[in-house]
């Protein structure tokens, strides 16, 4: 989840009342609404997903990075297993922890206990029947690293490639589902720019508009690294595909005008195509290089503030991914900006937008996946969409509304054409949000943080899902 986004929305959500008993393919209409079934097609997965420094714990058994508890999965997976199983899950999405596989970044050490970790827990999902779908980098940076420079030192580049090919090497028989980086756009833009200590690593030391374009740059080219490596060195005998998780909304434009218009894609592109135009193109969305080059010209640099890729660079990155993972959770209205007061986060001054957030937005959902899969040419996957609530509670209807309005969204966008592989939940469970901490919950499963077992105990949401993964279907009401 970016930065704990959807913390404040949740009052804007307007409840959903209407009830129906419907069938299976039936349309039929309940109060003035219809009510329509959506069906899954058959190769379609259904997914829930974690991420390891959001639920392990265990930080201090076995590596030396700085977790805590947390949902203690590192000790708890079995029962997080059954859970899955329970829900039906085709796929379960997680991540591995960099410092627990190597604690000093490099490969001289590695830290076996961390790789016995993931050994058993891919053995038991696969016993479980559940496909391993698994994200290298969730945020958690081996100290090292970090003090290294982290993702504004080139070096990272080649440390990443060197620390996916020791996953592929002892994973990559059973993991067929990689995905290399989760939004590098909250890592650039709220590790390295942002305002407050709002997301891992929090280094907010540096001159941000600079880092900001900087570290994504680095975090594209490591992506970019770890894909090749598996091109050369692995493809041939483990057959899996590569890919990368980007978060987006979808940008709408306020009004119909040519200018609004305009905004609006220059909003997409400083968004999704940030990372995708050079992941699939090879180099960034041309309203980036404009726009970048003209703000740092007017702040007197002599040099636009957005790096270059080298001809060999933007070779590598071409066509740099099997798949594309979208976490989406809200979109965006957009109008075009001519004025730049104080305070107005760095893309949307060298963009020259105006952003108002829409929220719940499942149309955009539909919209992004569309865009994506035409756009790019390749499979896509909900990767990441949920709904926050403070509580915790139980009782979760409005999660289910939610959840249920995105997930229409998704086979809607499937309908239309769009290759998309599948819908995953944020979250399994109730976990620790970043910047967020414990106070927002996602989950589809309540943890109890104050009970050293830190029981799992399924919502109503949870129910939901299981029933809607059950029939493959699901009712818009
Ligand atoms: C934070 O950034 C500053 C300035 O770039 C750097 O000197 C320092 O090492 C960084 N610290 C961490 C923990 O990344
Ligand atoms: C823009 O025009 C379209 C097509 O006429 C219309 O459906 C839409 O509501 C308009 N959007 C706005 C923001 O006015
Ligand atoms: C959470 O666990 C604590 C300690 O076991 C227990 O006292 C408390 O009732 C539990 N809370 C809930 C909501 O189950
Ligand atoms: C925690 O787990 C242990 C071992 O399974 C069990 O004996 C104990 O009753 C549990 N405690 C709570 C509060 O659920």
């Amino acid at each position: 989840m970016p930065r704990g986004g959807g913390r404040g929305f949740v009052h804007l959500f307007a409840m959903k009342t209407l009830r129906c008993l419907f069938f299976a393919g039936i349309i039929a209409v309940v109060q003035g609404q219809s009510c329509t079934t959506y069906q899954a097609p058959k190769d379609f997965f259904f997914a829930a997903a974690t991420a390891a420094y959001q639920v392990e714990g265990g930080a201090r058994e076995d590596d030396n990075s700085n977790g805590d508890i947390a949902c203690d999965s590192y000790h708890q997976y079995k029962v997080d297993i059954q859970n899955l199983k329970k829900l039906g899950v085709k796929q379960y999405r997680f991540s591995i922890s960099w410092p627990r596989i190597l604690p000093d970044g490099c490969t001289k050490s590695f830290n076996w206990a961390g790789i016995d970790y993931y050994n058993n827990l891919i053995d038991e999902l696969i016993d479980a029947g559940i496909e391993p779908m698994v994200t290298m980098f969730h945020f958690d940076t081996p100290t090292t690293l970090g003090d290294a420079g982290g993702w504004l030192s080139r070096d990272i580049v080649d440390k990443f490639g060197d620390y996916a090919r020791v996953l592929y090497k002892n994973f990559g028989d059973r993991v067929k589902n990689w995905l290399t980086i989760n939004e590098p756009l909250s890592i650039s833009t709220w590790g390295y720019c942002g305002l407050t200590g709002v997301q891992a690593p929090g280094n907010f030391s540096m001159q941000c508009p600079w880092s900001k374009y900087l570290s994504a740059h680095y975090l594209i080219l490591a992506h970019a690294k770890a894909y090749r490596i598996y091109d050369f060195e692995f493809r041939l005998l483990q057959q899996g595909k590569v890919g990368i998780v980007l978060s987006t909304g979808w940008y709408t434009p306020a009004t119909n005008s040519t200018d609004d218009i305009a905004a609006a894609n220059r909003a997409r592109d400083f968004a999704l195509g940030w990372f995708a135009e050079p992941i699939f193109f090879g180099d960034y969305p041309q309203s980036m290089k404009d726009g970048i080059a003209s703000r740092s010209a007017l702040e007197g640099y002599t040099k636009s503030r957005l790096p270059e890729f080298t001809p060999l660079e933007k070779l590598l990155l071409k066509g740099s991914a099997d798949w594309l993972g979208i976490n989406y959770y809200y979109g965006f209205s957009v109008s075009n900006r001519v004025t730049f007061p104080y305070g107005i986060a760095q893309e949307q001054v060298d963009g020259a937008t105006d952003r108002n957030v829409l929220y719940p937005y499942p149309q955009g959902l539909r919209s992004v996946l569309n865009y994506a899969s035409q756009t790019y040419k390749v499979p896509v996957a909900v990767t990441e969409n949920g709904y926050s609530d403070g509580t915790g509670t139980l009782d979760d209807t409005i999660r289910i509304d939610y959840l249920r309005d995105h997930l229409i969204a998704t086979l809607q966008a499937r309908q239309d054409g769009a290759n998309v592989l599948g819908y995953t939940v944020w979250s399994l469970m109730d976990n620790m949000e970043w910047s967020s901490g414990y106070t927002v919950k996602y989950g589809l499963y309540q943890v109890n943080f104050t009970d050293p077992n830190r029981t799992r105990t399924p919502k109503a949401s949870a129910s939901w899902y299981t029933n809607v993964i059950a029939q493959r279907s699901v009712n818009s009401c």
